[in-house]
């Protein structure tokens, strides 16, 4: 399963890509207001720290506008994917846009349909949101099982699962488990995954240990 981080911050993503283990970015425009910097110019700064594809949400509620920012966006880097939430202009504009070699990121997917509309528009990623499905009393995990199924059902569905609004270590285990391609973590939660109680135990155990001969 590939890992991308889900934020806007520069020394979240510099500090998560030096693990060696990203493979992309997605931004949202929540994301971006919270640094309170430019879009294009934050797009860009990522682009050059992660070499993967980096998620930049577009707005537009017109389906010409939505195109044609689109268009602008993908232009800022070969690696930008641009990301149109789900909405019967949203998929206009994806079936357009997907033919033109356009990579996108179908974002705010709550339903299974909505991810198999996303997937015949051309989407590159559907971004099921499992935080905010649980958050409503819904099961967010088994979207990304039947989402899984169904993608694996039909060989000619090449859109993959992105699965966001991820909130713990455990949503993580469970989105690999379900068969998700991709999950897209906030900072914390990456780093929370690093540790463990009893590896930090264990450390001091092998260090205590080790004072009784000569370091190699
Ligand atoms: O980037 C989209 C998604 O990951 C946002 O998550 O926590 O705001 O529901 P959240």
């Amino acid at each position: 399963m590939k890992i991308f981080i889900d934020t806007a911050n520069l020394d979240e993503i510099k500090r998560a890509a030096s693990l060696g283990v990203i493979d992309g970015v997605t931004t949202n425009p929540s994301l971006v207001a919270k640094e309170g910097v430019e879009y294009k110019s934050r797009i860009m700064d990522i682009c050059d720290v992660v070499d993967g594809s980096i998620s930049a949400e577009c707005i537009s509620l017109e389906l010409d506008q939505l195109c044609a920012e689109a268009r602008r966006v993908a232009a800022w880097h070969p690696n930008v994917t641009v990301k149109i939430p789900m909405s019967e202009v949203g998929l206009q504009a994806m079936a357009i846009l997907s033919a033109e070699g356009i990579a996108i990121n179908c974002t705010l997917i709550f339903s299974v349909n909505q991810a198999l509309l996303a997937a015949k528009a051309g989407a590159t990623y559907v971004s099921p949101f499992i935080g905010r499905i649980n958050d409503g009393g819904a099961d967010g995990m088994q979207l990304i099982r039947e989402c899984a199924e169904i993608f694996s059902t039909y060989p000619e569905i090449k859109t993959e699962i992105l699965s966001a609004s991820i909130r713990n270590p455990r949503d993580v285990t469970e989105v690999a488990l379900a068969g998700s391609h991709i999950a897209t973590l906030p900072p914390s939660v990456l780093f929370q995954m690093i540790n463990h109680p009893l590896t930090d135990l264990g450390i001091k155990a092998f260090l205590k240990d080790s004072e009784s001969y000569s370091p190699v």
